[in-house]
């Protein structure tokens, strides 16, 4: 399977067969992260974030440590020459020439996309406003399979599923595993149409509801969310559903026991802290699944296997 060159912008772009090597071999870097210590080196990775990142900036840059490879970083927005008024195309064209790979979020939807037609190196989605992550779905699946809930699994994704893209890029992913998808969110936050549309179209299996209590008990996974406030166009509109769902200890007696918590996180106060102490809250292990996974992307994109 040839990745070499290719941008990862979208999980549409993908197939069952891709991702699966995709997976597999993050696996083996999980197992033995050792035997691929210099693989990268001499690789240049540029990090080119235009909004706030923990989790997705830094494991790309411990992925690509991992393997040897050096990263640059633009830094902060206010200390480049985007505050002089640079445009995105500018940028990309120049950080391009420098490095082998650019891992690029954005606040708007279809940047990674602008930003693959100008650079001759690969570009990775880390986000596109209410787009798509599609590395973020990488390592979910990665983590669903580990805890053998992939195949078949009945799934809920729960909370902001209009601007959430965690969201957007996983529910595509999962119909190729035959999911029964449950979407959990009040009716202001709902799924876009068109992306139900397209899931039913290609086979998809989804129910809606807006009632968390209700799903709990029938899932084996739970992806809880964050409400996205930075896209409200209105600060009242966030205010109106802000802290809707809640996750407690409580509302977890009815779950079944081998269920697993899933959130690529921030958390806001979706999940009460109390739920980190049960056995089927994962989303830490998620999080620390993003190294071997992006260092499977990193890998294949820039051809070293
Ligand atoms: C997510 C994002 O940036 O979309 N964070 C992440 O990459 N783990 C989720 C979020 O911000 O809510």
């Amino acid at each position: 399977m040839n990745f070499k060159n290719r941008d990862i912008l979208s999980t549409r772009d993908l197939t069952r067969e891709e991702i699966d090597y995709i997976l597999n071999t993050a696996e083996k870097f999980d197992k033995n992260p050792q035997e691929f210590s210099d693989l990268l080196k001499g690789r240049i990775l540029a990090l080119v974030f235009y909004e706030p990142s923990t989790r997705t900036r830094i494991s790309f840059e411990t992925a690509m440590k991992k393997l040897g490879g050096e990263v640059i970083s633009l830094g902060a927005v206010e200390a480049s020459s985007i505050a002089k008024g640079e445009n995105l195309s500018d940028t990309i064209r120049i950080v391009s020439s420098y490095a082998d790979a650019i891992v690029l979020r954005h606040p708007k939807d279809g940047a990674s996309k602008l930003a693959a037609e100008v650079s001759p190196v690969p570009v990775i989605n880390g986000g596109d406003g209410a787009g798509h992550h599609p590395t973020q779905t990488l390592l979910d699946l990665y983590t669903m399979r580990k805890e053998n809930k992939l195949e078949g699994v009945r799934i809920a994704l729960v909370g902001d599923l209009k601007y959430g893209r965690t969201v957007h890029s996983l529910i595509y992913a999962l119909t190729f595993y035959s999911a029964k998808i449950t979407l959990v969110a009040p009716e202001e936050l709902s799924m876009p149409r068109d992306i139900i549309e397209d899931i039913k179209r290609i086979g998809g299996d989804i129910e809606e509801t807006s009632d968390l209590k209700e799903v709990i008990p029938e899932v084996d996974v739970l992806y809880m969310t964050r409400i996205q406030k930075e896209r409200f166009p209105d600060p009242n509109e966030y205010r109106k559903v802000a802290g809707i769902y809640r996750l407690t200890p409580e509302l977890l007696e009815s779950a079944k026991e081998d269920m697993i918590i899933m959130h690529p996180l921030p958390r806001v106060d979706e999940i009460d802290p109390r739920v980190d102490e049960t056995p089927q809250a994962k989303y830490f292990e998620q999080a620390k699944n993003g190294i071997p996974v992006r260092m499977a992307i990193l890998s294949l994109v820039m051809g070293a296997l």
